[in-house]
């Protein structure tokens, strides 16, 4: 395809990572979505600019730095080097990356953020909130932890309870203390600006029903829209890690506000590198593609918020925001005890970057459901797929060219329709990319193959080969082979762009390209074969497992779908507020035995324990139902706090607590002691 009217002018960008955490692997799968489908456009013909950078605000960084004892701009950069690094390792092809701290990124808030003010959309309100004297901060919701008021569970966040699933307002907690520095919070005043979200509906409503959005995301909409939209509050007090509001002393646009725009000013400083039109992409009447990757948790500010702020300063729409699930490990969220939160660089210290890629393009659909990456079905499909399937072809026919025939491909090939096949295909296998059924794309792809490698174990070119009255023959089937290797890397060229790139060393005709697909390479000096890769061995998975258990990085802050104020930078829980020894004392802590453990009816989380500590039964609701299966945990002792108020929850008196270890979700671990201890017996 020419630069011509069919040329499209594509604009992708992914969801910009948070500057507090290194990469892993679940950030991987929206950057090789949108990577694979960029290097999709671009291998048809379309002008493809592909940018991103960090998301670099807020006050986890400027905590985080502060922990540290760095500046945040030195931590912005630092995780910038490395961030790169990994993208890089991963083959992820961005044109531009700059983080959201970047001058350019200042200068269109600031722009946006007046044209806001200027036509009406701000309002500014006065606000109530938690407010840490000794830090001299106000404090996101998740830096507040208490008591829940509804079923008393010690040490919950301030918005949700995680073991009774209630939500409500930090100002509800019972003895509520912040995360920083353990004192109880008070309420303050303070004024807050507003974008007013609602005085975009209408707009919202007709964009919701174009085919930017995916179904369920549509719905999703349908329902914010039902229970009414709410104003954005973008603003933050003093001290904060960001850009200062423009007249506005001491106010900061909350991180929200300027990461989307973040992708705007990353294209913007590609266009003045390579002397693009920046306006011809942003402008209401463009010209161009815009298509944004996201994660399922931030739906809300790409699909409402961002939407209705381009519109307020009359900048085009999206064409489409494309959302994927998380991903999980072998069936479960990622975890660090098991080996299975692996991080980028840790990944790439073991394995070959171009497994992943074939594996999540193995896996990915235009749907918003999770994605699991099963260890073991992970090396057995790309070790069929790929080594077994694919680059088998090549390495069937090539060595037979190279030797017998000078590595000179014959005029004819043995297997014209074989070839047509494979280019008939060609309208197909893009539409699925195009619509991003990668998996879909990928097992007909992989059905080429199979096809390919039958016609080679019909034909045995290595039998022929003993016959000198053959020659010709083998020739001219090893070409169709080769033929069916070259149409397979064309198709497999935006998934594995590093084994392709050396395969097109060895085809010696230049760069692939999707309308290659048509015209066979026939009477062609080939290059000498060289493995193009490997199987993966186990025991490379098993070390990657082990180093990733030995990772004692804090976790990367883990983001709340509710409001997306980020969580601690620190990553842990912060040890909580000092007790003195009575206090202590007072915590009577004993051995009990769990005899019997059950599902609760109509509760997520929590376990119903019975457990006896020596001569007394005890019925204890345990938050612990992510972790565990029932059956696991009969017969096991654990430590219990005995002389804990009994507590009237929802599914009926829980006499006691289990003590638990462990950041959460499934990474929790009764405590189970054993050498000897009894029910009953006391804990000092
Ligand atoms: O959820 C996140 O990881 C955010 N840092 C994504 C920002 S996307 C864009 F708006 F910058
Ligand atoms: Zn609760």
């Amino acid at each position: 395809m020419s630069a011509d009217k069919s040329q499209r002018k594509i604009l992708i960008t992914n969801a910009l990572p948070y500057a507090n955490g290194p990469l892993h692997l679940g950030h991987m799968v929206g950057f090789m979505q949108a990577d694979i489908w960029a290097r999709f456009q671009k291998v048809r013909g379309h002008k493809v600019t592909f940018v991103g950078g960090d998301d670099q605000h807020g006050t986890p960084i400027m905590l985080g730095a502060e922990a540290k004892g760095i500046s945040p701009q030195q931590l912005i950069d630092d995780t910038e080097a490395l961030h790169k690094e990994s993208l890089t390792g991963f083959s992820i092809d961005l044109d531009n990356y700059t983080g959201t701290h970047h001058p350019e990124n200042q200068r269109i808030s600031a722009e946006i953020y007046t044209k806001l003010k200027e036509r009406g959309h701000i309002d500014v309100r006065v606000i109530k909130q938690a407010f840490d004297e000794e830090k001299g901060m106000f404090l996101p919701d998740r830096y507040v932890k208490g008591t829940c008021p509804k079923c008393k569970a010690a040490d919950q966040y301030g918005d949700n309870c995680e073991v009774c699933g209630t939500t409500y307002d930090t100002t509800d907690l019972i003895d509520a203390y912040s995360v920083l520095s353990g004192k109880a919070p008070i309420e303050k005043e303070s004024e807050h600006y507003f974008f007013k979200v609602s005085d975009f509906e209408k707009m919202l409503l007709e964009w919701k029903n174009s085919d930017a959005l995916q179904p369920e995301i549509a719905n999703k909409l349908d329902e914010w829209f039902e229970s009414g939209l709410i104003d954005w509050d973008i603003s933050r007090d003093k001290p904060y890690w960001g850009f200062e509001i423009p007249g506005a002393p001491g106010k900061y646009f909350y991180v929200w506000l300027d990461a989307p725009i973040g992708y705007m000013a990353s294209h913007q400083v590609h266009c003045e590198k390579t002397n693009d039109d920046w306006h011809s992409y942003w402008n209401a009447d463009s010209d161009a593609e815009l298509y944004h990757f996201i994660g399922k948790d931030i739906v809300r500010f790409h699909t409402l918020f961002w939407p209705a702020m381009l519109k307020a300063v009359d900048y085009r729409q999206p064409n489409g925001v494309f959302v994927h699930g998380f991903l999980t490990v072998d069936g479960t969220k990622m975890s660090k005890t098991r080996g299975t939160f692996i991080m980028a660089e840790t990944y790439l210290k073991h394995l070959n970057p171009e497994y992943l890629r074939y594996y999540f393009a193995a896996k990915l659909s235009s749907s918003v459901v999770d994605m699991d990456l099963n260890l073991e079905d992970f090396s057995a499909r790309v070790n069929s797929d790929i080594v077994g399937k694919m680059v088998n072809i090549a390495s069937r026919c090539a060595g037979f060219i190279s030797k017998r025939f000078d590595g000179m491909l014959a005029e004819e090939s043995a297997a014209p329709e074989l070839h047509a096949e494979f280019a008939d295909a060609a309208d197909s296998i893009a539409a699925r990319y195009e619509k991003r059924e990668f998996s879909q794309a990928m097992r007909d792809i992989m059905a080429l193959a199979d096809k390919a490698n039958q016609f080679i174990d019909e034909h045995k070119p290595w039998i022929l080969i003993k016959d000198e009255s053959k020659l010709d023959e083998v020739q001219q089937i090893c070409t169709a082979g080769i033929n069916a290797f070259r149409s397979l890397c064309i198709y497999l060229k935006p998934v594995l762009p590093n084994l392709v790139a050396d395969a097109e060393v060895f085809l010696n005709d230049g760069e692939l390209n999707w309308s290659d697909l048509q015209t066979p390479l026939l009477k062609h000096q080939i290059n000498k074969f060289k493995p193009l890769i490997t199987r993966i061995e186990s025991e490379s998975i098993e070390r990657m497992v082990e180093e990733s258990k030995k990772s004692l990085e804090p976790k990367p802050a883990q983001k709340d779908a509710v409001n997306n104020e980020q969580s601690t930078a620190l990553g842990q829980d912060p040890i909580s507020p000092e007790i003195n020894y009575d206090e202590f004392a007072k915590v009577d802590l004993r051995i009990a035995k769990i005899i019997k453990a059950e599902h609760v009816d109509g509760a997520d989380k929590l376990l119903q324990l019975t457990l006896d500590i020596g001569g007394e039964t005890r019925n204890v609701f345990a938050g612990i139902k992510s972790a565990y299966k029932p059956e696991d945990l009969e017969g096991k002792l654990t430590v219990m706090v005995a002389n804990l108020a009994p507590r009237k929850m929802r599914f009926g008196m829980s006499e006691g607590m289990v003590l638990a270890a462990g950041p959460g979700g499934s990474d929790l671990f009764v405590l189970n002691p054993d050498d000897g201890a009894e029910p009953g017996m006391r804990v000092k």
